[in-house]
């Protein structure tokens, strides 16, 4: 083996603000899976994260709920690791960039960058919310494309014509937060002069030929771009009212989120270095040969190989070795959508399916490009089924009844003489491992798993090939019996150590089998297991209605958000007329039954009396807050010329109205007494 490296590791800090979902889990799942990897070849490999705490959508979304920022990031932080740890996904050491640790070396870096002449002051205009009192984010200010007139686009590019724009060119602007006209703002700005780096990063990032890469050859065209277009100064502070760090002698100015976000990194890795009694020195100073890697989406490689590096050359620290950018995640072939149900957060995927499922399939997808990956969901269940279970999981129930039954457990003694190198079937497992080892080190996941079904191809063949069940008749045959199951479970084995960093669970559950108490490791590949206990099921196919029970839960959560008022970045409505307002019939009425419906977790079905002929059937999904006995009878508000929406479970012809966060916490509403079913709500 090589020496021992040291390497640093850190995928993007997600925002406090929202739950981990199926989209963000494609970064964790890689970076995971290179750290295991790197850890399992005995190389000290730190992995390290932390939420994003900072911002405005974070700031607004406290407020919406009536809680302290601190309240909700501290919330937002347990929930985020809870579903980091359910999906494997370890980490070192997950931290916050709302922490002491980050607001001193943001101090530290800024006042570095400003002692060097990097930080330039300037008045600029700016779109304001008068009624607010908040400066907007361009993501918080729609209007009509100046471009090509779509009404309802964002305040930095165009949905419909892909044109980019600044805010102040929207035809007809509104704040996504009052609804309120924009108007313009000057104020005093804090800006980093990137420019400053130009010749730097160039070197950095286009190396002559004799040199480390340290981006992706997808990322320098990218970045080639961008350089041609010229590097701007980079507005690094923001108008009070902030939640961030306030910038030193700066009068109610904060540091824009992204400019602690990155510095996070180094603030998780100071917090856990502080604990283990590390020298985070040897790892940040400018000559350090440890080797350090950002895992990101393709979105951020713009402030990762531009804005970060000359931060960190500004302020004398290190580069990372190489920035590892990847593709966004579709469902289906689209992009992940709230009414589809593929909008799936981390924890309604857990409540129906096996992590370990995702993990797989992801690294089938996985390699070292910027392309993006598709969860085709008929194809995820057929990969596992057959790949997953029907081949690898397959070669341990086929032959460990064997074993256990006529051998109790004990591998033949070819095993036991270390001979089991030359053996035909542990080969074709052996002799994968340098494609294999090559592969994960490359990110080139789905190399890795051809490789290993290959294998288990050939160990199934060779299974097959000797017929143990009739090998099993014979007593003569005992001996051969007794290698054929030996050599597979022993491939087995070999395929499992292989699997480990994508798999880490089901990798423990393998080595219990063996009564291997620790983590297996590459080097594990030159013994062969000598013994098995009774072999118990490791893992079951995918049942196809966990996932349609899936997609329906994930829209049951979205409906239900509908009717929380939780504005958040992106999803704040717009202000609309009186006469947009007419064009919902909302309607008394009479919940005349409420029951549950099978198979659906948060649903209730109600018949609703709204003085038609005929009732109206609607899902609700307020099974969390309700008994159905105790909403019969009562009366309530419905939507009642919402599109009806064909479900899982039949017809839904409307909506009920309530509020709430969810869970217990979901109340419907009610009318004073003297309203009538059927009554026109307005
Ligand atoms: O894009 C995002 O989700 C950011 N929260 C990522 C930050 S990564 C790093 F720079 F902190
Ligand atoms: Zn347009």
């Amino acid at each position: 083996m090589t020496s021992k490296r040291k390497i640093l590791v850190t995928s993007a800090l997600p925002y406090a603000n929202g739950p981990i979902h199926l989209g963000h889990l494609v970064e964790y799942v890689q970076t995971d899976i290179w750290v295991r990897f790197q850890k399992m070849q005995g190389h000290d490999c730190t992995y390290v994260c932390a939420d994003d705490a900072h911002g405005t959508p974070i700031m607004l979304r406290a407020e919406a709920e009536g809680i302290a920022p601190e309240a909700l990031i501290e919330r937002m932080h347990k929930e985020h690791l809870a579903d980091f740890h359910a999906f494997g996904v370890k980490f070192d050491n997950y931290h916050s960039t709302h922490s002491p640790e980050n607001e001193a070396l943001v101090r530290d870096i800024y006042l570095k960058l400003r002692k060097g002449g990097h930080i330039t002051q300037r008045t600029i205009k700016q779109a304001y919310d008068p009624v607010k009192s908040l400066f907007l984010p361009d993501r918080f200010i729609k209007g009509e494309c100046p471009r090509c007139g779509a009404k309802d686009q964002y305040g930095d590019s165009c949905e419909a014509c892909g044109a980019t724009y600044s805010p102040t060119d929207l035809k007809n602007p509104v704040s996504v937060l009052s609804g309120a006209k924009p108007v313009e703002k000057e104020s005093e700005h804090y800006f980093f002069k990137l420019g400053d780096f130009a010749d730097d990063l160039r070197t950095w990032l286009f190396p002559d030929i004799t040199q480390p890469r340290h981006v992706q050859s997808e990322a320098a065209n990218k970045l080639d771009e961008w350089f041609a277009a010229g590097l701007q100064d980079w507005d690094i502070s923001r108008d009070a009212p902030y939640f961030g760090f306030k910038i030193p002698d700066a009068k109610d100015k904060y540091f824009y989120v992204w400019l602690d976000a990155p510095v996070g990194y180094m603030a998780s890795f100071k917090n856990y270095c502080e604990r283990k009694g590390i020298n985070f020195d040897d790892y940040w100073r400018k000559d350090s040969d440890i080797e350090l890697y950002h895992f990101i989406g393709k979105d951020i490689l713009y402030f990762h190989a531009l804005f970060w590096p000359a931060m960190l050359e500004g302020a004398g620290y290190r580069k990372p070795t190489a920035i590892y950018a990847h593709g966004f995640l579709t469902v289906n072939g689209q992009k992940m959508s709230k009414s589809r149900g593929t909008f799936i957060t981390a924890r309604t995927y857990l409540d129906h399916l096996n992590p370990e499922y995702l993990r797989y399939y992801y690294a089938t997808k996985l390699n070292s490009t910027m392309e993006d990956i598709d969860l085709n969901l008929d194809d995820f269940v057929a990969r596992v089924n057959s790949d997953l279970i029907g081949k690898y999981i397959n070669i341990a129930s086929r032959a460990a009844g064997f074993l256990t039954n006529h051998f109790e457990g004990v591998l033949s003694e070819a095993h036991y003489k270390g001979e089991f190198i030359n053996r035909a079937c542990t080969l074709a497992a052996m002799d994968a491992a340098n494609e294999i080892t090559a592969a994960y080190a490359q990110r080139e996941y789905g190399k890795v798993l051809r490789a290993v079904m290959k294998a288990a191809d050939h160990i199934n063949q060779y299974f097959d090939k000797h017929k143990p069940w009739e090998l099993a008749r014979n007593p003569a045959h005992s001996q051969k019996l007794h290698d054929v199951c030996s050599d597979c479970i022993h491939a087995f084995y070999v395929l499992t150590i292989y699997l480990s960093p994508i798999l880490p669970s089901l990798s423990e559950g393998v080595a219990g089998l063996f009564n291997i108490s620790r983590k297996l490791a590459w080097n594990d590949l030159s013994f062969s297991p000598l013994k098995m206990n009774n072999y118990e099921h490791l893992m079951t196919r995918i049942e196809p209605k966990r996932i349609e029970a899936m997609l329906e839960a994930s829209k049951e959560t979205a409906t239900m958000k509908t009717a929380t008022p939780t504005p958040s970045a992106g999803e704040s409505s717009d202000a609309i007329t009186i006469d947009d307002f007419a064009r919902i019939d909302l309607r008394i009425a009479r919940i005349v039954k409420a029951e549950d419906v099978e198979g659906a977790e948060k649903l209730l079905k109600l018949t609703l009396d709204i003085g038609e002929e005929k009732p109206r059937t609607v899902f609700a999904g307020i099974k969390s807050a309700y008994q159905p006995a105790d909403l019969e009878g009562r009366l309530t508000v419905m939507v009642a010329n919402l599109a009806p929406r064909k479900m899982k479970f039949g017809l839904s012809e409307g909506m009920v109205l309530a509020a709430g966060p969810g869970g217990k916490d979901l109340w419907i509403l009610e009318p004073h007494a003297g309203a009538q079913p059927g009554m026109r709500v307005k």
